[in-house]
């Protein structure tokens, strides 16, 4: 029987790899290019000397940036108010592939290494069922067999060292982390306590704030409906198009001037808190000039209703519904929230900053004589008592009602 393990070339999904061709299984590994910096062709040597009988390698980079970063976008989306999803975002996507190798391989078995105790198990799953209804769905860290043979990492190590499975140095690493063309994660054993404060060589994506420029870095975004078309940094012209483009450069700068950590307690569907230390730099970036450009562009009521509903897409997401009934009636609210969210938003990046460096619309809501403290600008204050008046008789009925 086959089956299509998502494989990192890490030790646990080695391992997997390796219980599962013990088991008997023909494993396929499968691994998602989602723009994390690794060395593919070395998994693929990996996946080969650990039994694998076929690998693919897939770049899902384009349309990760496409289907699933700029719908976030278009919705505001970041999870309690902190977290940009990066993990939440990338799984939906390596999920659907996993099952479109596994039709091509015509099996229904499909593997993963998530843990029972976090999110990306849920992720994967829900992304499997979605996909193929009838999915026979491995997942060792919920095995129980598998679970009595590995009690801890000493198990696995014991296991790779007895079946020549190469460890990584990077294993030294005391944490766990997740990497993608979005974010990088880091979470578990020494960031566990959240008092103390995150060791400064754990983050890769960001300079520190106090090692970052003394000049700030000006960029003028260019959106259209919502999404970006252009980047131009303004301090030496550079100008970049292309949604992975884009992203990748703004990766680069929001890099050099130390954008996007974040450093939080989060809730896990599971109900587990859970410590979490992000680096998003460039969607940092791109999340703070939309929504500057959108103070010019959106219709007020447009904008809070909206708002309203940008937290439960950001649960949506974390919690692993991408595709749900639901999500997908949110998913067209918000494309169409942003028909008019076009012009230029400039920001300055400075020292972990993004700050807003000006906005500009052909399609702006903005009265600037209206605006104005200096000219009435076709305004008539006088209709405001009426307006007011109005507005508070419920404010005085309440007000002699409880005051009687
Ligand atoms: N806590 C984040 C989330 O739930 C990041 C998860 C990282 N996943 C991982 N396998 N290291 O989205
Ligand atoms: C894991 O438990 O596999 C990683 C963390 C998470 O999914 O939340």
């Amino acid at each position: 029987e086959k089956v299509v393990l998502a494989y990192s070339g890490g030790l646990d999904t080695s391992v997997i790899l390796k219980w599962l061709s013990n088991k008997g299984f023909e494993v396929i590994a499968y691994v998602a290019n989602v723009g994390q910096n690794e060395d593919f062709k070395a998994i693929e040597e990996k996946a080969y000397l650990t039994g694998a009988s076929k690998v693919y390698i897939e770049d899902l980079r384009d349309e990760l940036v496409k289907d699933y970063v700029f719908p976030a976008l278009k919705a505001n989306t970041i999870y309690e108010g902190t977290y940009m999803l990066g993990t939440s975002l990338a799984r939906p996507i390596i999920a659907k592939r996993h099952i479109e190798i596994a039709k091509k391989e015509g099996t229904k078995y499909v593997a993963h290494g998530a843990t029972g105790k976090g999110n990306d198990q849920v992720r994967f799953e829900f992304g499997y069922y979605m996909n193929m209804p009838d999915v026979k769905i491995i997942s060792p860290w919920k095995d129980p067999e598998f679970l009595s043979q590995f009690e801890g990492r000493s198990d696995m190590l014991a296991y790779a060292e007895k079946y020549s499975i190469p460890v990584k140095a990077s294993l030294k690493k005391p944490y766990s982390e997740d990497a993608n063309l979005i974010h990088i994660s880091h979470e578990a054993g020494i960031l566990e306590d959240p008092s103390s404060r995150c060791p400064s060589d754990v983050f890769s994506l960001t300079v520190d704030p106090k090692d970052a420029p003394n000049e700030e870095t000006v960029l003028a975004i260019e959106f259209k409906d919502g999404l970006p078309v252009s980047i131009k940094n303004e301090n030496d012209n550079t100008v970049v198009t292309g949604p992975l483009a884009m992203i990748e450069y703004l990766n680069k700068v929001g890099h050099d001037n130390a954008i996007g950590r974040v450093d939080m307690v989060e809730n896990r569907f599971v109900g587990i808190k859970s410590r979490g230390v992000y680096e998003t730099p460039g969607c940092e970036i791109l999340w703070k000039a939309h929504h500057n450009l959108e103070g010019l562009c959106m219709d007020k009521e447009a904008m809070h209703l909206r708002d309203m509903l940008s937290p439960k897409y950001a649960e949506l997401i974390y919690n692993g519904y991408w595709g749900a009934p639901e999500f997908n009636m949110l998913t067209s609210l918000f494309d169409t929230s942003q028909k008019n969210v076009t012009g230029t938003a400039k920001v300055a990046l400075y020292k972990g900053n993004v700050i807003n460096a000006g906005i500009s619309s052909p399609c702006s809501l903005y009265n600037q004589d209206l605006g104005s403290m200096d000219k009435a600008g076709g305004y008539h204050p006088v209709d405001c008592k009426g307006f007011i008046n109005i507005c508070a008789i419920r404010l005085m009925a309440s007000s002699q009602r409880d005051n009687k």
